[in-house]
C-alpha cells in the first residue's frame, strides 16, 4: 500500500494562476547570448566603496568649481539615478509576463548597476558638497543658481516617471527597451569621451567603469530586439520611430542641449546652465564641448539608425543634427520613455 493518498478519481490540478502573475515558476533558456551576458555582469561589476574617493580633494577646487562639478553629477542623477527604479519596474514586468530567464536576470543586472552608478553621483556630491544636490543654503549667486537649477531638472524628471510608468504596462517589453536603447547608445558614449577627458583619475576611473556597464547594457538591449523584432507590427514601429526622437528630447540634456520640446524650463536656465558647466569643464571633469557634445550625438544616433532600419523601422527627422527622418510631431511628457 501506498505512502501517499492518491483518491480514486486522481489527483486534482491546481487551479490555474491568473495572468499576469510571477507565478507559476520556471527557468526557461531561449537566448544563450543573454545568460552569457548576465555571467559577464557578475564578473565585471564594480563596487563603488572602492573607488578611493578619499583622492577627490575639495581643497584642490574652489567653492564655484565644487558646486559647478556637483551641479553636474546632479544632472546625471536626474538620468542615472532614475534608472534603478525604472528597471526594477521592468524587472517585474518580465517576470509577470514570463519572459525567459536569461531576460529577468539580465534586467535584474542592469538593475544593480544603475544602483551602482547613482552610488557614484552620491558619493561625489556628498565629498564635494555636503547637503547637495538640495539640501544647502546657497552662499553666492552661483549656488544660487545651481540649486534652482537642479530642482527645475529634477521637476522634468518627475514628468518623465509618471509617464515611464503608464507605458511600462502599455507596451510589449522589446518596445520599451528600444526607447532603452537610445539611452545605452547615448551613455556608453558619454562615457567614453569623458573618461579620456576628465583630468582626476578618479573620475577618469568611475568614466571607464560606468562606461563598461553601459556598453554591456547596449548589448543586452541588441539581443533583445534582435529576438523580438521580427514579430512587431507597423503600430510598434511607428512607436519606436516616435521613441527615437523622444530619445533625442530627453537625452540631449546631458548629452548637448535640450530641444525646445517636453522640457518645462525657466527662459534663464540654460543660459545658467551654460555657465555652471563651462566652471565644472574647466574644472577638469571632462565635459565635451559643445560641438564635440554634437558630433558624439551624431556618431551615436548613427549606431541606432543603422540598427533600427535592419529592422525596417523608420528614423525620426532630428533637425537639431541635420539629421533627416520622418515627421513624428510633438513629444510630451507621456511620450518619454528613454532611461540611462
Ligand atoms: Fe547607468
Ligand atoms: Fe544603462
Amino acid at each position: 500500500m501506498s505512502e501517499f493518498i492518491i483518491p480514486k478519481d486522481g489527483l486534482k490540478p491546481a487551479p490555474e494562476v491568473p495572468q499576469p502573475n510571477i507565478f507559476p515558476m520556471e527557468w526557461r533558456v531561449e537566448t544563450p547570448k543573454l545568460a552569457d551576458i548576465y555571467e559577464r555582469a557578475k564578473r565585471e561589476g564594480f563596487n563603488p566603496a572602492d573607488v578611493p574617493w578619499g583622492s577627490l580633494s575639495p581643497e584642490s577646487w574652489s567653492d564655484d568649481e565644487k558646486v559647478a562639478i556637483m551641479y553636474w553629477w546632479a544632472l546625471l542623477s536626474n538620468f542615472d539615478s532614475s534608472g534603478p527604479a525604472v528597471f526594477s519596474r521592468a524587472v517585474i514586468r518580465a517576470w509577470e509576463l514570463h519572459e525567459e530567464d536569461p531576460v529577468r536576470k539580465c534586467f535584474f543586472s542592469i538593475t544593480r548597476d544603475e544602483v551602482n552608478h547613482e552610488e557614484c553621483c552620491q558619493r561625489v556630491m556628498e565629498r564635494l558638497w555636503p547637503g547637495s544636490p538640495q539640501n544647502f543654503e546657497p552662499k553666492s549667486e552661483l549656488q544660487a543658481v545651481a540649486l534652482n537649477n537642479i530642482g527645475w531638472l529634477y521637476h522634468n524628471g518627475g514628468r518623465y516617471w509618471t509617464g515611464y510608468k503608464t507605458a511600462i504596462e502599455r507596451y510589449p517589453l522589446a518596445i520599451i527597451f528600444t526607447s532603452f536603447m537610445m539611452g545605452e547608445v547615448a551613455s556608453s558614449t558619454l562615457f567614453h569621451g569623458m573618461s579620456h577627458a576628465a583630468s582626476h583619475p578618479v573620475f577618469r576611473d568611475v568614466f571607464s567603469k560606468i562606461g563598461r556597464d553601459e556598453a554591456r547594457h547596449l548589448q543586452i538591449c541588441i539581443s533583445l530586439l534582435e529576438r523580438q523584432w521580427p514579430g512587431l507590427t507597423d503600430e510598434h514601429r511607428a512607436f519606436v520611430t516616435k521613441q527615437l526622437r523622444a530619445g533625442f528630447v530627453f537625452l540631449s540634456m546631458i548629452l548637448w542641449e535640450p530641444p525646445n520640446q517636453f522640457w518645462d524650463l525657466p527662459d534663464y536656465f540654460l543660459h545658467n546652465h551654460r555657465i555652471l558647466l563651462r566652471t565644472a569643464r574647466n574644472a577638469g571633469l571632462g565635459i565635451l564641448s559643445y560641438d564635440e557634445q554634437a558630433d558624439n550625438w551624431r556618431v551615436a544616433i548613427a549606431r541606432v539608425r543603422k540598427l533600427v532600419e535592419r529592422w525596417k523601422i523608420e528614423f525620426p527627422a532630428i533637425p537639431e543634427l541635420n539629421i533627416k527622418g520622418v515627421d513624428v510631431g510633438d513629444i510630451t511628457a507621456e511620450d518619454i520613455v528613454p532611461v540611462f
